[in-house]
């Protein structure tokens, strides 16, 4: 019984710990926006929302109607992640007109954002 109250300890600090894990923007987050959003959201083409999803500060500034959509420590408020679990009381869900991302990804955006949303 102890030992197996030990082994449920240890599993809850392990993934509490994994929950930790810093989430950085340049190798984790940025690779998504690449590889799903920038064909839409780049500064060659006009964004037609006018968000501009090629850097940090960029994202940061948001989108030139309804104002920056990342709000550091609050991934869950963030408009960001609204669009991407489909939320928002606007427009679509994102990525538009594809499947959403897997709820991994969505929750280490999320994460990022509540660290701070560091440009690291
Ligand atoms: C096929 C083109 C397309 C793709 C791909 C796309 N978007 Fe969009 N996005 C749009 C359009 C058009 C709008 C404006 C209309 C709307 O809100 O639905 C928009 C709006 C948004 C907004 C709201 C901006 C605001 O405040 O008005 C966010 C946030 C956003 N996109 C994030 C993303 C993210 C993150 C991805 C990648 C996972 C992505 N989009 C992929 C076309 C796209």
């Amino acid at each position: 019984m102890r030992t197996m109250m030990l082994l449920l300890l240890t599993a809850a600090i392990l993934s509490a710990q994994e929950k930790e894990t810093k989430v950085s923007f340049s190798k984790d987050v940025m690779p998504v926006f690449v590889k799903k959003c920038l064909n839409c959201h780049n500064t060659e083409d006009e964004s037609p929302s006018g968000l501009y999803l090629d850097n940090y500060k960029e994202l940061m500034r948001g989108d030139s109607r309804h104002g920056p959509v990342v709000l550091p420590r609050k991934g869950a408020e963030s408009v960001l992640v609204k669009k991407l679990l489909g939320t928002t009381d606007f427009g679509r869900p994102m990525p538009r007109g594809r499947k959403p991302l897997e709820p991994e990804t969505i929750e280490m955006i999320t994460r990022w954002i509540d660290q701070g949303a560091k440009n690291n």
